[in-house]
């Protein structure tokens, strides 16, 4: 069973729906109707346009979600990317924490997964093989010799049905999506569900829900790339990273886990105390090696199932700070390796080397072959929920 099983219910997060059709929510839209029916009461609102379409023709769109400060958190319902999330500094100044592009058509032909919803499971599978229940199963090889992200045509790509959602404190899209039974290898039809919230707290709630119709394997995260500083403009090599992990999951050389729990006591994987990301990324280790960098799985320190602080950055120019909380049991750290310039993104800004890290929460990578690792199985009758909040705020 999966271990990521679990439903949180904190009284802060008890949200009321409201059935809203597209725009409705908006308080910019020019509804003729009176649209004072269906406002909830504070100021934050949801409104869309237009994105483009899919070369197959599917029209995307662009939802702003604005909480009650007026902060836009924008996401599409191509790949549920998060395309930019404005969140103020010190000064009170909002600014854009996150790499991507201005139009669908970019995200098409070149993405590093900006953004995106990445399923049926994130990270890598060894040799794109594993087996489960007795049958083996076989997925397309498309990062070296292993499965990465989900695949030739991942969640990442595909078109997500939307539905705005009203909370009291929050503005939402309720992104849904069925990936059929053998869907780029994997088994089962999948029902998934992703709500996003934006709140008047400056967080990003992610809500991840699924159902299966056979045994699969399943791990759900989101693939944002921040850069509190500017966006992408520049290193993030001075940003101090926290991430609460005694252990990191080794890999070898094609950035499979080992197998290993190793302490990250005395290594340059020790975040328990804020450092700089860029303070040891150059050492002598093999480890740094192998991932160009760091793009390794942390183990985090957890008693329960709840949501945890998995991981605080802060930027010491603009004073930005991001906490990332996580009912996951591990946290990737990618600090950008592949990243190079050739990539230009929104208002024209190259993506250097090291531009941008991410924090993708999730089971560890390989779990299907790793039977020590929590597991990432869905079985017929149970809900996969998982929940993971980013979080931001100035000091
Ligand atoms: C994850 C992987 C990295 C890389 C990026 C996307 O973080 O672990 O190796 O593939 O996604 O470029």
């Amino acid at each position: 069973m999966h271990s990521g099983i679990t439903q949180v219910n904190s009284q802060k997060y008890s949200i009321r729906t409201f059935a809203i059709g597209a725009c409705i929510l908006s308080l910019a839209c020019s509804s003729p109707e009176p649209a004072a029916q269906q406002q909830p009461a504070s100021s934050h609102s949801v409104t869309d346009a237009a994105f483009g379409s899919t070369a197959s023709g599917e029209d995307v769109r662009l939802y702003t979600l604005t909480n009650s400060k007026g902060e836009e958190a924008k996401i599409t319902n191509y790949g549920g990317i998060i395309v930019s999330l404005e969140v103020p500094d010190r000064e009170g100044n909002l600014g854009d924490v996150m790499l991507g592009y201005d139009s669908v058509d970019d995200y098409i032909k070149d993405t590093p997964y900006f953004g995106a919803l990445i399923g049926r499971y994130g990270n890598r599978i060894a040799k794109g093989k594993f087996t489960l229940d007795g049958n083996a199963y076989e997925l397309a090889v498309n990062d070296g010799p292993n499965a990465l992200h989900g695949g030739l045509k991942g969640f990442d790509k595909v078109v997500w049905s939307a539905e705005p959602l009203a909370g009291e404190e929050s503005a939402g899209l309720v992104l849904s999506y069925v990936s059929q039974d053998g869907e780029e290898g994997y088994p089962g039809t999948l029902s998934v569900k992703v709500t996003y919230r934006w709140t008047n707290d400056s967080e990003i709630r992610i809500d991840y829900e699924a159902t299966t119709d056979k045994p699969t394997v399943l791990n759900l995260t989101n693939h944002a790339y921040f850069n509190l500083k500017d966006g992408g403009a520049s290193s993030i090599l001075d940003h101090a990273l926290m991430i609460q992990a005694d252990g990191f999951t080794p890999i070898d050389e094609t950035l499979i886990p080992t197998g290993e729990i190793r302490p990250v006591e005395g290594t340059p994987f020790d975040f328990r105390q804020a450092t700089a990301i860029g303070a040891r990324i150059g050492d002598d280790n093999e480890q740094l090696k192998f991932g160009l960098g760091y793009d390794h799985n942390f183990v985090l320190n957890r008693t329960g199932d709840g949501l945890v602080l998995a991981a605080r950055v802060s930027e010491p120019t603009t004073g930005r700070v991001l906490e990332a909380l996580t009912t996951e049991p591990g946290i990737q750290l990618y600090t950008g390796n592949f990243l190079d310039g050739h990539l230009v993104g929104k208002g024209g800004t190259a993506y250097a080397h090291r531009s941008a890290f991410c924090l993708e929460t999730q089971h560890f990578p390989n779990s299907p072959n790793q039977p020590d690792f929590p597991s990432t199985a869905l079985l017929p009758g149970e809900t996969y929920r998982t929940t993971t909040v980013y979080r931001f705020t100035a000091m």
